[in-house]
């Protein structure tokens, strides 16, 4: 059974063919938008380090929701740039946040878009970690009814599904816990189960004018080198109680999305983070790469590794290619 019979080259003959085998889809609805709401008035600043991507105020909110529902995507995922930040980074849990704010004004104006919301401090506080900080210390037990207070305040504002990206142990529990006590029990959690302490976060970082002062991530995001340990943090995950997981970012880590794809039997999301965004952007502005392309085929490798929801900064531009195709 080989060559000259066996031809692989028949079925790439033409485009008809091609898509009548084609193994993986690309479709909006599997995407979301990942969205930095600002502190301001009439602010639509483009972010440096990610040529495309917006620092928006809430006064420009609801014309990019729209816009996002129009392109056919399913879903945003908000994250908080505040004005002010403290050690605890109690702005996280003010139901007058910007967060909060901006969930309320988009479930009222276009209730059909899903907003997820980011759990997670760092924003917020002014030493930049995602935990309360003792002794140049991350600390971990401390940090989790912060993370729980968070979320409660996300959720009476409307979300539909929140998101912890801190990567405290025991943080999908006490979320849980807390949604389920105050009644929530409806609102799912997407936990960033295998976050890894990555490079390719650098360009968020100056979106979000946050980051860490001293120091770095690496005592709570887990290590680059680590596959199985990512087997862990998603089975811990799903026993706490989340109902899609993710793992991040998603390029460079196309075999932990398909170690997941086997150990998991719920829904995984995939993030492609700034780093890998703007890595394509970047070589684009050169000349140096076909943007269309790279884009394209970077998230169908997410979504052909096992990714069922991809988290991207290309939602829109991806959507409308694919609008065209059709
Ligand atoms: C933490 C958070 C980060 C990202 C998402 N949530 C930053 C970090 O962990 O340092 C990174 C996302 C990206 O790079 O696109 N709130």
């Amino acid at each position: 059974m080989s060559f000259p019979r066996d031809r692989l080259r028949r079925l790439r003959e033409t485009s008809s063919l091609r898509r009548l085998v084609r193994e993986t889809h690309l479709a909006p609805h599997r995407f979301i938008a990942p969205i930095f709401v600002a502190e301001g008035k009439q602010l639509r600043e483009e972010i440096l380090s990610m040529p495309g991507q917006y620092r928006i105020a809430l006064d420009q909110l609801i014309a990019e929701i729209r816009e996002i529902k129009a392109l056919g995507i399913s879903a945003v995922l908000l994250f908080g740039v505040p004005a002010q930040k403290d050690e605890e980074g109690s702005g996280a849990w003010d139901p007058d946040g910007i967060v909060p704010t901006s969930v309320k004004m988009i479930k009222q104006a276009i209730p059909e878009i899903l907003v997820i919301t980011d759990v997670c401090i760092d924003e917020y506080t002014s030493h930049g970690h995602c935990g309360l900080v003792k002794d140049g210390r991350i600390l971990n037990d401390e940090t989790l009814p912060l993370l729980q207070k968070m979320a409660l305040v996300h959720a009476q504002a409307g979300a539909d599904i929140v998101a912890p990206s801190d990567m405290m142990d025991g943080r999908v529990q006490a979320v849980r816990k807390e949604l389920d006590t105050n009644g929530f029990f409806d609102i799912p959690i997407m936990a960033y189960a295998a976050k890894y302490a990555s490079s390719f976060y650098a360009p968020f970082r100056d979106a979000t004018q946050a980051g860490p002062m001293f120091g770095d991530r690496q005592s709570y995001q887990m290590d680059a080198a680590n596959s199985r340990e990512a087997m862990r943090e998603i089975r811990t995950d799903i026993a706490e109680g989340a109902d899609i997981v993710m793992v991040k970012p998603a390029l460079p880590y196309l075999d932990i999305i398909n170690r997941a794809r086997q150990v998991a039997h719920l829904p995984i999301a995939a993030y492609q983070v700034s780093g890998e965004y703007s890595m394509i952007k970047a070589a684009a502005q050169k000349g140096w790469d076909d943007e269309e392309g790279a884009m394209m085929e970077s998230l169908l490798a997410i979504r052909r590794a096992g990714a069922d929801l991809i988290i991207t900064y290309f939602a829109k531009e991806a959507a409308r290619l694919l609008q065209r195709e059709e």
